[in-house]
């Protein structure tokens, strides 16, 4: 891996925001992972054809197991970004990992901006979500940590091309 990255301040404050965020959403994974979904569409309707399990369907399925295995890996992800933001100062991906979400991404067609989507449906969605705790320090801590591990598999996307 390219070694790219300065040290990044990540206070234990924002980690605790993360995780405890996070707590609340895995009580609730089946309506958040539908909810992301539904965003990202919103937003960029065009994705949809990118997504096997959307593709060819006319409305956002419920329960369908891959749906939800992309919301939570953007979701659980993230939060183990932020805890090592905090530990390490960047974000750590296993070589193996890296390189296949390198080479799925780039097959199935994303592209920088997409990422920007995703984002935006995360913070909406974690917003929802939590309710009362969301705080402005609570999704910018969320979107620093989706920022970095975004900038690790883009990265990899490019060494790929
Ligand atoms: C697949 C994670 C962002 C579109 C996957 C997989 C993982 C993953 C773990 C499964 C890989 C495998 O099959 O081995 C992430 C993470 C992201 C992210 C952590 C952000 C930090 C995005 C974005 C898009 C996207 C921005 C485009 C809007 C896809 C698609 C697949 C995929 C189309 C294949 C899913 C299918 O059709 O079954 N992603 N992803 N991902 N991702 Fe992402």
């Amino acid at each position: 891996a390219l070694v790219h990255n300065v040290a990044v301040v990540f206070t234990e404050k924002q980690e605790a925001l993360v995780k405890e965020s996070w707590e609340l959403m895995k009580l609730n994974i089946p309506d958040l992972s539908l909810q992301f979904f539904t965003t990202i569409l919103e937003i960029a309707p065009a994705a949809k054809g990118m997504f096997s399990f959307l593709k060819d369907s006319d409305v956002v399925p419920q329960n369908n197991p891959k749906l939800k295995a992309h919301a939570v890996k953007v979701f659980k992800m993230t939060c183990e970004a932020a805890i090592q933001l905090r530990a390490k100062g960047e974000v750590v991906v296993a070589e193996t990992t890296l390189r296949n979400l390198g080479s799925v991404h780039l097959k199935k067609g994303v592209a920088d901006a997409h990422f920007e989507v995703v984002k935006e449906a995360l913070l909406r969605t974690i917003k929802d979500a939590v309710g009362k705790k969301w705080s402005e320090e609570m999704g910018g801590a969320w979107a620093e940590a989706y920022d970095h591990l975004a900038a690790a598999i883009k990265a990899e996307m490019k060494e790929e091309v």
